[in-house]
């Protein structure tokens, strides 16, 4: 197994995964843990995280240095590249030039990280500290135009550092440097899979839970669904589902989803009827925020309500996924910029009075579909595109009508329906419609029409952290379009969204 030190990067989660990716298990340790606790942990290999730290900053972070005498491989990211040569005796500056995004590297030396690859390729940078001077016994490995000491390596030590970030998709060959630390540095086995983690996982919650009770709500989405599923497989009827209809929902998506969950899932299931309480506090309310936290405090509500009648329940289930915590939280656990008020995150248990459970809190996106179908549940409900909790709400811009209602969920029954012809839908992260807070003027049957807009959003995406807007073909587009304004009533335009995240979020509210 592989340890990764948490020094605070954005990326920390996405170096596990990729340690993950080639079936080696992988844990993700905060920095203040004790070497003690390290060695029990027995790793085949550390990696030193990057961090928005300056090495010489008041309160950066640290680790025993102790650390480095374990006689277990080590390769430091970025900052864990800086606090290595930092401790061994080197010497950290802050760079003249800050070198952000791409940059040419070179490879000066060749080593196991760097094994079968050309002598230049394209990296991706994040830095504004560079190591000026080496500790004793490290030499260069690789360079790029404003960082001379852009890789580095103690071939006796089996310590290895890297300016770049390997973990990020953009970095040519990153994959492979971290494959290679793996297998050709640590020598870890390939042992680690889906099957084990989902094993690990029920025992797990078999052994926290014991025979209490778990209340939790459902969605309809993957998240939820797998996450049930792996509750139930560890608990069985101790697991209580609900189900809140709050109004938001997509054209026939309730009778899909009672279709797929009660025939797929044998799970306790309550439905419940709020239309009506979410539509009237509604009312009025344009500000994305303020729909946010009006629908994720009537949400816990009813379901608060709900949950009351399922008498002695401890724990509360939640399909939480990394992306939702590090979108609401820093790295280090304080509130800083939170970009969107995910109401699945925080809030619910604090007031109910009961324990979290949240068994794919690590997994990525891609990572519980495949946990779904090692729990056996049918593609159809595993390939369903993410739904947010707020639903069609956050999908109208300004004011949410039943008229409005209506006139979203038609437009977007005939995109997802065209998309699913044309075999893009399990290609495509998400393809929704949304309705634009605008109407403009338009000719139809020799008639002047002055009507609603609808904006088509599709994109690619691994984890929703960043994303790309879909390169749908034109004649899809064209037909999307015609159907739309001729099958819609008060639409008379449809555009197509070409922003990708960043700088633009996937939802437009
Ligand atoms: P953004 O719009 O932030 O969305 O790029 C990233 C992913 O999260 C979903 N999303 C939400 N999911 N509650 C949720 O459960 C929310 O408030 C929420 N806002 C966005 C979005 O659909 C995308 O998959």
């Amino acid at each position: 197994m592989i340890i990764v030190i948490d020094f605070g990067s954005q990326f920390n989660q996405l170096i596990a995964r990729r340690v993950r990716e080639n079936n080696v298990y992988c844990q993700i340790e905060p920095s203040d843990i004790p070497v003690n606790k390290i060695k029990d942990l027995n790793p085949d290999g550390i990696i030193l995280s990057g961090g928005p730290s300056s090495i010489y900053e008041k309160n950066s972070p640290s680790i025993d240095s102790t650390l480095f005498d374990l006689g277990v491989p080590i390769l430091g990211i970025c900052y864990g590249m800086h606090y290595m040569v930092h401790t061994l005796g080197g010497k950290i500056k802050k760079a003249a030039k800050r070198e952000y995004g791409f940059a040419h590297l070179n490879i000066i030396e060749s080593n196991p990280l760097f094994k079968d690859m050309e002598t230049g390729f394209q990296s991706w940078m994040s830095h504004g500290d560079s190591a000026i001077e080496l500790p004793d016994d490290f030499v260069i490995t690789a360079s790029t135009e404003n960082t001379a000491i852009a890789a580095i390596a103690n071939h006796e030590k089996k310590f290895y550092g890297l300016q770049l970030h390997p973990e990020v998709e953009h970095s040519v060959n990153g994959t492979k440097m971290i494959r290679h630390f793996l297998f050709d540095v640590c020598d870890c086995e390939q042992s680690w899979s889906m099957k084990s983690f989902c094993d690990g996982a029920i025992s797990q919650i078999k052994t926290a839970v014991g025979d209490k009770k778990v209340i939790m709500g459902l969605s309809g989405g993957v998240d939820s669904s797998v996450a049930a599923t792996l509750i139930h497989e560890a608990i069985g009827k101790n697991l209580f589902c609900i189900f809140v209809d709050n109004g938001l929902l997509r054209k026939n998506e309730k009778k899909d989803l009672e279709k797929n969950l009660t025939t797929n899932l044998d799970l306790n299931i309550r439905f419940v009827d709020a239309k009506e309480k979410f539509l009237s506090k509604l009312e009025g309310v344009t500000d994305p925020e303020k729909k946010r936290k009006i629908i994720g405090k009537l949400f816990i509500e009813v379901f608060e309500s709900e949950s009351n009648k399922i008498e002695g329940a401890q724990f509360l289930g939640q399909g939480t996924l990394y992306p939702d915590i590090i979108e609401s939280k820093s790295a280090f656990g304080g509130p800083t910029s939170i970009i969107k008020s995910h109401h699945n995150v925080g809030g619910l248990p604090e007031k109910m009075k009961l324990k979290l459970i949240e068994p794919l809190q690590l997994l990525f996106k891609d990572e519980v579909r495949k946990l779904g179908t090692e729990l056996g549940i049918k593609d159809e409900l595993v390939w369903r595109q993410p739904f947010p909790g707020p639903g069609l709400a956050i999908r109208i811009m300004g004011e949410i009508t039943p008229s409005r209602l209506n006139i979203l969920r038609e437009a977007d029954a005939v995109l997802l329906e065209e998309i699913k012809q044309a075999g893009l839908y399990r290609k495509l992260w998400q393809s929704f419609a949304v309705l634009l807070p605008i109407k403009s003027v338009g000719v139809m049957g020799d008639k002047r029409t002055f009507e609603n807009c609808i904006a088509i959003r599709a994109v690619t995406s691994n984890d929703a952290m960043t994303a790309d807007w879909a390169k749908l073909p034109h004649d899809l587009l064209g037909q999307i379009s015609n159907r739309i304004i001729n099958e819609v009533e008060n639409i008379n335009r449809v555009v197509f969204d070409i922003t990708s995240k960043p700088p633009g979020t996937i939802e437009w509210e």
